[in-house]
This record gives structure tokens, C-alpha cells and sequence, in this order.
């Protein structure tokens, strides 16, 4: 079964050809760089971009996979949650080939998506994937763990009550003067910098929260630099010169940042294990996962736990990406195939999963 699934439910307009769920033919991205002048996803922007660019992105995948229509069996694509004009292109590209080349058309909630990334192209079946997993999904618009039993029932049990990570990571880039996407730059800093250096607080919430509070930590950030270099906060400090004392200041409160968010998610999944004993896995899903640091210190906290630990395979199956998409189509294929159809699907934006 080859399903062909499109992405666009944010700023990345991608295709992916993936072979039973697991084996990824193909995965092509084209990431919108017009926005690292705004520090955000400009929704208007964005859009334009979608409409101009997936077609090629399109005939990329088919190429790559070497494939034609005619192997395609199933096509797939994010309903939601995601930006609504963003999601439109997807939806309206992938129902009208669903119409074209009567090919039955699956919508797929977008963290679903990254929940079932970490089984890309690892040479297994889909039976192998021990459930339930915990699955910690944290990009630049969700920081959530969910409990995934089965692809029809996937639970959030914990979320963040304010920013994502991966935006805290973005918006303490943007204070240092620092380009975005934020967190592959802020981790550039952190490895040459001092990760006791600053002191930040650690936000746990109540001693059962399962959720996570990025805010006080993003604030502390912007108190230190405030204190300490002032100047990095003011418009056009992306192109002051890097002086020595700026560069160790960068790289130490980075360092100091990314050590504390790495404390409190291993704090909140040890919570998670104790409110969920039944837990076989530790999945950790989405553009933050990229992170090596973040990923160095759960893999020991899942050894220390006993559980098996899943990042996926490749970084462009963390970000946001069209075989994620492909692959959580299969999974919700193989438990009720009648969600394939030849249809029109709308985008939505509230979609639950
Ligand atoms: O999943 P994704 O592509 O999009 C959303 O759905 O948000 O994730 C993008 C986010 C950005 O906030 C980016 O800064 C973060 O993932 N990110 C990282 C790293 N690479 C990307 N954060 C920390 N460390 C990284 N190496
Ligand atoms: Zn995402």
C-alpha cells in the first residue's frame, strides 16, 4: 500500500511517499525562509508561498520515489489543527487528485502525524511498535505528551498552558539577536557554553501537573539579557559584531536555557510513567526533537526508567513533513480501512484528535 500525503498545515509545504507505513520512498520539504525577517509564521505570507510551490514539491516526491500516478495507492493529508489558509492548499490539492485520479483520500490529524514519526524507515513492521507509547510532542506550536493506544485513541494527558518549546526557543534566539527558526541556533550555542552559568527557574506547576509552562522561563531570559546586554534586545542587534564577551554571554544562557528545559521534561515523563505504569515506550516527536542534547538526556532518563526509547530516524521526519503524515495514514487505514474514500475534505482548524 503506497500512500502519497501532503503537509501544509504551517509554513513547510511537503510531500511524502511512504510504503506501509513505514517505508519512506520519498519526503521533500520546501521551507518557507520569508519569514525569519518577522521572528513568526506570517499567515498571509505563507499561503502565497503553499499555492506557488506545490506542485513542484509534488512532481519532486513522485520522482524521487519513482514513481508515477498509477503507483500511488491512497492519498493522504493534514485536515488540522494548523492555519487555516495554510491548510487550504493542502486540502483542496489533495481532494481534487482524490477526484482526478479516483484515489481513495484519508485526513490526518497533524499530530497524529508526528506521534507515529518515530516508526519511519526503521526497517519494522507496524506490529513491532510496543503500545501504549508516551509520546512527548514538542515543535514550535505544541509541547504535549499523549498516550498512544492505538491510532483511533491517542490521549492528551499533559500540554503546555502558555508557550510551546519550541517557541521559547525561537523568542530566546530573537533576544540574543539570533536568527529563526531559533532552536538549531540556540543549540549551536549552548554545546561551547556553560549550562550551570545562569540561574533560571524551574516551572514544575502542582506536584501531579502533567503539563508544562514556558513563559516565567522565556521572562527570565529576557531579564538576564536586559541586565546583562541590553543592546542584543533592540532592533538591528542581528547585525552587531559578535565580540568575544557577547559570544560566551550567548552560548552560556543558552546552555543555561536548554539544561532547564531538559529538566523539566524529564520531570513531567517520569510524572507521566508514574500516572501511567503501563507505558512499554518513550517516544520523543516534533521539530524539538532534533534537539541532541534534549534527546541524549531522555534516552537516559528512559534507560534509567526501563523503557524503550524513539526519536526518529532522521531529522526531517521531526519537523514538520509529508511521510509523518503518510505513515499515520496507514495506521489509520489498517484499524478501519472505510476512512479511505474518494472524497473532498475540508480543512479544519479545530479538528480534535
Ligand atoms: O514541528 P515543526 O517543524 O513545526 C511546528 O509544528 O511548530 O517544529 C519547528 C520548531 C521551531 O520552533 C524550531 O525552533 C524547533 O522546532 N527546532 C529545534 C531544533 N530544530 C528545530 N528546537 C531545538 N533544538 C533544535 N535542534
Ligand atoms: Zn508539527
Amino acid at each position: 500500500m503506497r500512500i502519497l500525503a501532503f503537509e501544509t498545515s504551517c509554513d513547510d509545504t511537503a510531500v511524502g511517499i511512504v510504503e506501509n507505513g513505514v517505508r519512506v520512498l520519498s519526503n521533500v520539504r520546501h521551507t518557507q525562509k520569508d519569514h525569519d525577517a518577522y521572528g513568526g509564521v506570517v499567515p498571509e505570507i505563507a499561503a502565497r508561498r503553499h499555492n506557488e510551490v506545490w506542485r513542484q514539491v509534488l512532481e519532486d516526491a513522485l520522482q524521487q520515489a519513482k514513481c508515477t500516478w498509477d503507483d500511488i495507492d491512497t492519498i493522504a493529508v493534514t485536515q488540522g489543527p494548523g492555519l487555516q489558509s495554510s491548510l487550504l492548499t493542502g486540502t483542496s490539492v489533495a481532494s481534487m487528485l482524490s477526484l482526478l485520479y479516483n484515489k481513495p483520500l484519508i485526513p490526518v490529524h497533524h499530530i497524529l502525524g508526528h506521534v507515529t514519526s518515530c516508526a519511519l524507515d526503521r526497517g519494522i513492521s507496524l506490529e513491532r511498535v510496543q503500545l501504549p507509547a508516551l509520546v512527548l510532542t514538542v515543535s514550535g506550536g505544541h509541547t504535549s505528551m499523549y498516550l498512544w493506544k492505538s491510532a483511533h485513541d491517542v490521549q492528551e494527558i499533559g500540554k503546555t498552558l502558555d508557550d510551546a518549546a519550541g517557541e521559547a526557543f525561537d523568542k530566546v534566539s530573537r533576544m540574543l539577536g539570533l536568527g529563526y527558526p531559533g532552536g538549531p541556533i540556540v543549540s549551536r550555542y549552548a554545546e561551547k557554553g556553560d549550562r550551570r552559568s545562569f540561574e533560571l527557574p524551574y516551572i514544575y506547576l502542582e506536584k501531579e501537573s502533567l503539563d508544562f509552562s514556558f513563559s516565567g522561563l522565556k521572562a527570565a531570559v529576557k531579564r538576564i539579557v536586559e541586565r546583562n546586554h541590553p543592546e542584543l534586545l533592540k532592533e538591528g542587534a542581528k547585525d552587531l559584531p559578535e565580540t568575544p564577551d557577547i559570544q560566551t554571554f550567548r552560548a552560556n544562557i543558552c546552555a543555561s536555557f536548554e539544561y532547564v528545559i531538559g529538566k523539566i521534561m524529564i520531570k513531567k515523563v517520569g510524572r507521566a510513567l508514574e500516572c501511567y505504569p503501563e507505558i512499554q515506550q518513550i517516544h520523543f516527536v516534533g521539530g524539538v526533537s532534533a534537539n541532541t542534547y534534549l534527546r541524549e538526556q531522555l534516552g537516559m532518563y528512559a534507560k534509567r526508567s526501563r523503557r524503550a526509547f524513539s526519536t526518529p530516524i532522521d531529522f526531517g521526519y521531526c519537523t514538520d513533513n509529508g511521510a509523518m503524515i503518510a505513515g499515520a495514514a496507514y495506521w489509520l487505514w489498517k484499524e478501519d480501512s472505510s476512512i479511505a474514500k474518494i472524497q473532498y475534505v475540508e480543512a479544519d482548524t479545530k479538528r480534535s484528535i
